[in-house]
């Protein structure tokens, strides 16, 4: 059940984690890569839904074929097992920031590999968790009171009204097309008094001090984001989320922002803790993995030319004198009792 709310319920409360300014570990000053630093940080499924595709050396989904643009082979699950990883060293090692009190029916929308929901059923054994996903990616050997489905959540819901007691989405970014509606249905699915928790980011980087500017690095990301506006997925929904979360009614809205570096650049060692595992994902095939169905499908660009831009992009980012940033939000709102 969920908790009571102590404030007035039209509250919006915002707290900024971000740092104004992220300090450079001048250490670095004079070399230009990482080298030993990394690594020291170091249902039933009908046949149409696993028949995947393939395409450029990589494996994408079936279920709704076309409408998610990263792949689902095994490359990508190592990655976003570690952004799991990332994410919960960003929150201190929190699954949620949401106040909720003995949840018992709970859901994960476009779970992925399922770490989330996993780790949300063991914490929580008297809670009954769903993971949806257009793909079957999650492991088989699970707490008995998780369950995956293959769902398409831009979809109308079949869930019925008032039935959650937490719904949780993680990382939607460069997913959905459309997050107003996505947050309409949750407030339709989830219990009066019940909470909804989105955790995004802001998909545009940039740097304090100019360092990006000019860059490959900053080359690659116009040209991704470019790729996946044109086919009309929303980049930057973390400092969105807290209107989209007021237009659908939600009341106690609270926003935490944090800032993700990449890279072991920083001098604050839990920044450059983030920015390692940051770097360990991207490094593991992600710039290819987040650019390759983007570009080819959607601006014509060539494989060869993808990797090549891929690449040099992966190369700037071990330059200790690039301090790239992301800001990433967590925002949660509860529906009101009456
Ligand atoms: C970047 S991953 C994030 C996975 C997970 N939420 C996490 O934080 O680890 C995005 C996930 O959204 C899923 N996805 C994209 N569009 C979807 C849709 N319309 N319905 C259901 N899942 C979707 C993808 O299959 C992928 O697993």
């Amino acid at each position: 059940m969920a908790e009571t709310p102590t404030q007035e319920q039209t509250t919006t409360a915002t707290i900024n984690n971000a740092p104004a300014n992220v300090e450079v570990d001048t250490s670095f000053e004079n070399d230009s890569s990482y080298g030993d630093e990394l690594s020291s940080y170091s249902a039933s499924l009908i046949s149409s839904v696993l028949d995947y595709r393939h395409e450029n050396g990589r494996r994408y989904h079936k279920f709704r074929d076309g409408s998610y643009l990263l792949p689902n082979d095994e490359t990508e699950s190592d990655r976003l097992d570690m952004l799991h990883e990332l994410f919960l060293q960003t929150l201190h090692r929190k699954l949620y920031l949401a106040p909720i009190k003995n949840p018992q029916r709970v859901i994960d929308l476009a779970t992925g590999t399922g770490l989330w929901a996993i780790d949300f059923a063991d914490l929580h054994p008297q809670a009954e968790v769903i993971g949806c996903d257009l793909s079957p990616i999650q492991p088989t050997m699970v707490p008995p009171n998780v369950k995956f489905l293959v769902d398409d959540i831009e979809s109308d819901w079949a869930y019925e009204k008032n039935q959650f007691d937490f719904i949780h989405a993680r990382f939607l970014a460069i997913s959905i097309r459309d997050f107003g509606k996505l947050i309409r249905q949750c407030y339709r699915s989830v219990k009066p008094g019940g909470w909804v928790e989105f955790q995004d980011w802001d998909g545009y980087p940039y740097s304090e001090d100019g360092s990006l500017n000019g860059t490959k690095l900053q080359l690659y990301y116009d040209e991704v984001i470019g790729a996946f506006e044109k086919a009309g997925y929303e980049v930057g929904p973390g400092p969105k989320l807290e209107q989209w979360f007021k237009d659908a009614g939600f009341v106690n809205i609270h926003v935490e922002k944090f800032v993700i570096p990449y890279g072991v650049w920083p001098k604050d060692p839990h920044l450059k803790k983030l920015g390692a595992w940051n770097q360990a994902q991207a490094d593991a095939s992600g710039y290819e993995g987040v650019a390759l169905a983007a570009l080819t499908r959607h601006k014509q660009w060539t494989k060869e030319e993808v990797i090549v831009l891929a690449s040099q992009a992966r190369a700037d980012g071990r330059k200790h004198n690039i301090h790239m940033l992301h800001d990433f939000y967590v925002v949660y709102g509860q529906r009101p009792e009456n």
